[in-house]
């Protein structure tokens, strides 16, 4: 049976059983729904790479100048210019992947002008995003130095916009090249005497849009010439990523795959350490209201669009599959999120895109995060936008204030998953807005979240798992959606243990409406 959603509400499906009304939530009341889910921990499909939980920082609004770099003269507690609360905080989560400098900021950034001695570095305009004037003292190195202190991989958006195959291949030289050219000699003269070793480079940045308004055939010839030299320099082979397309645009993917031609295949196969080459799509879920004043309507038609995002995974994996037959391009979402509606004055105060997380955008996060683990077998990397301070992000940040927002929480409730294989789950409610679940599994663990993204129903979860021994789980709730962490009430929304029992090889738990829940089952 399958469950549809209508703006009235619900038609339930096959794992679901409803009780009588038994809670209310700001006025609206909730059913007590009896959830099914069937955790088929032999049924193996992939592993869930520490990838897809990567990161994106961009030179827009507070998000690198105030937020994650506030200078080496700064009074806020700082390392070496980095923020330290953030840089703690990002740390004990571990962000594997870290891109920058753009979004749409990469496509009109030079590196020359971020390297060298501060004082003598050019004063641009951030054309991207309002027009402000950047003193360029975060640049290359301050972005190595920053994602050395993470232990995040350092990912970098190239320029193809507004630059030339000349100067990216150079970026790539002086990045990676040990020493003895100019340009490497040029690195260690600016005080980084090892290589950068740089692996992953972007070849542009939604050049469909902000990128240079190109067409997909314009793109894939403008891709071929500037790949052509982006050979590698030193020993590390780069992992060039081409732009995918806006959401599931498949005409776009079919023009640019076409075009791409065999250049692709001369790079060599997956081999044990995957793909050689990324598409990356964009895909966010915007929001009609501002953050902490959604409607339960608008939230439900945000939260359902995570059923297309996994729509979009599985079309798009497949057409690049007629394509790229042995899987050497891995399929990457490098920037997601949701994108709400945006306050004028707290972007004014802030910076643009400065956004809160509440305990919806938390649950959105969790539900990305699934569809990116259910479908772990068909991408490469993810990178949810943007790291701090931008949309929706994992920090906030202004002044000496510092807060961990909800979607921090949703990450670092998932992070147990990294590394472990994925299995298949099976909850008989596949709508867009039916239980949302993930599962992995090593050796005697198996991980799981389960999320509630419906507003109106308390969920009674039976959960069978075979084997499962022992449970502990946590919960992120509260019984306001529009609720968030701020600077003056820092951990009002956290994770807490969560009450959870198990015997006979199911477990049972309680999950309120717009909730989300991360359990360790040990295995016998
Ligand atoms: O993440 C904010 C912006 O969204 C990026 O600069 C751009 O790539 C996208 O449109």
């Amino acid at each position: 049976m399958s469950v549809s959603f209508t703006r009235r509400g619900f038609a339930l499906g096959a794992g679901a059983t409803l009780f009588s009304a038994i809670t209310s939530r700001k006025g609206f009341s909730a059913q007590s729904q009896e959830q099914k889910v069937e955790v088929n921990v032999g049924a193996e499909f992939g592993v869930v790479s520490p990838l897809l939980h990567s990161n994106f920082a961009e030179h827009l609004g507070s998000c690198v100048y105030g937020g994650l770099w506030v200078g080496r003269n700064s009074k806020i507690p700082n390392i070496n210019g980095y923020r330290t609360q953030a840089v703690e905080w990002l740390k004990a989560l571990g962000v594997p992947v870290l891109r920058w400098p753009g979004g749409c900021f990469a496509d009109g950034y030079h590196w020359r002008d971020g390297i060298g001695p501060v004082e003598k570095r050019r004063r641009i305009v951030n054309a991207s995003w309002g027009g402000y004037t950047e003193d360029n003292s975060f640049g290359t190195h301050e972005f190595i130095g920053l994602c050395r202190l993470l232990g995040s991989e350092p990912y970098l958006a190239g320029n193809m916009g507004t630059g030339s195959p000349e100067e990216m291949r150079n970026w790539m030289e002086y990045c990676n090249f040990p020493s003895g050219s100019t340009l490497s000699d040029e690195r260690i003269a600016n005080g980084a005497k090892e290589p950068f070793n740089v692996r992953v480079w972007g070849v542009g940045n939604e050049n469909w849009g902000c990128g240079g308004n190109m067409t997909g055939d314009e793109y894939a010839a403008k891709y071929r010439q500037f790949s052509t030299f982006l050979r590698g320099f030193g020993e590390t082979r780069p992992f060039l990523v081409a732009c995918g397309p806006s959401g599931n645009d498949l005409d776009w993917s079919k023009r640019v795959l076409s075009g791409l031609g065999t250049r692709r295949g001369e790079r060599g196969g997956p081999g044990a350490s995957g793909p050689s080459s990324g598409f990356a799509m964009h895909y966010y879920s915007n929001g009609a209201n501002e953050p902490t004043k959604f409607t339960v309507d608008n939230m439900r038609q945000q939260l359902s669009s995570f059923a297309l995002i996994e729509q979009a995974i599985i079309q798009q994996r497949a057409l690049m599959d007629e394509y790229d037959k042995t899987r050497q391009i891995g399929l990457m979402v490098d920037e997601w999120g949701v994108w709400d509606r945006m306050i004028p004055e707290e972007e004014k105060k802030y910076g643009r895109l400065w956004m809160q997380s509440t305990m919806r955008t938390a649950v959105a996060g969790g539900m990305g995060l699934n569809v990116f683990h259910r479908q772990a077998d068909k991408l490469y990397m993810c990178n949810i936008a943007q790291v701090v301070n931008v949309l929706q992000s994992l920090i906030l940040a202004s002044g000496n204030n510092c807060v961990r927002t909800t979607s921090y929480w949703a990450f670092e409730m998932q992070k147990a998953h990294r590394s472990k294989t994925a299995v298949r789950v099976d909850t008989g409610d596949t709508s867009p807005l039916g239980i949302s679940v993930s599962a992995s599994k090593a050796a005697k663990q198996v991980v799981l979240t389960l999320i509630n993204p419906k507003d109106d129903v308390a969920m009674k979860v039976d959960c069978g798992i075979s084997g499962a021994a022992s449970v502990k789980a946590r919960l992120l709730y509260h019984p306001d959606f529009n609720a968030c962490n701020t600077f003056e009430n820092p951990n009002l929304i956290v994770p807490k243990e969560h009450p959870v029992s198990v015997q006979g090889g199911r477990l049972q738990m309680d999950l309120p409406p717009i909730s989300m829940a991360s359990v360790i089952v040990a295995l016998a």
